[in-house]
């Protein structure tokens, strides 16, 4: 997916970098200004996920990683009505701690990678990791 200058949500402890500036729950990624093109895969907590998804879509540059939950508010408000392309994932994610162990467990359900920005839409259409929907949607 490229390189990317914030992951504005960045485990304290990472096996390697994610991203040229990290954020991590000590800064607090949500008070902080965001920059550049960023990987946005944020907390599973349902009150944090959804202000990390709307602080992804004003900003507009970069790539978010969630589950596939298209039918719930926070989707339809940050994904659905501001992303600019959406790209299905063939495979759930598998995690690795921060020795960089791979886990046995994955994302345990589907995920999507939205992208923000004509860059990430080409980034999106270039991997090779799932089918690509661009907005407008079914057009
Ligand atoms: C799903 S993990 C993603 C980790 C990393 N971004 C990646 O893609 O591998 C979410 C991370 O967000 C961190 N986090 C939780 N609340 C946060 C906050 N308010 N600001 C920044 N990071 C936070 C957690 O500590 C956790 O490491």
């Amino acid at each position: 997916l490229d390189e990317f200058d914030l992951d504005p949500c960045a485990p304290i402890e990472r096996p390697w970098p994610i991203a040229q500036r990290h954020y991590t729950i000590e800064d607090d990624g949500l008070k902080q200004d965001w920059h550049g093109r960023v990987w946005c895969n944020p907390p599973f907590n349902k009150f944090e996920r959804p202000k990390f998804m709307e602080k992804m879509s004003a900003h507009g540059d970069g790539i978010l990683m969630i589950p596939a939950a298209f039918e719930t508010n926070a989707f339809r408000k940050f994904v659905w009505d501001k992303a600019d392309a959406m790209l299905f994932l063939m495979y759930r994610p598998r995690y690795y701690n921060n020795k960089g162990e791979r886990l046995e467990f994955n994302s345990g359900g589907p995920m999507i990678l939205a992208a923000y920005g004509f860059y990430n839409v080409r980034v999106l259409e270039k991997s090779d990791l799932g089918p690509v929907f661009k907005y407008p949607w079914g057009k």
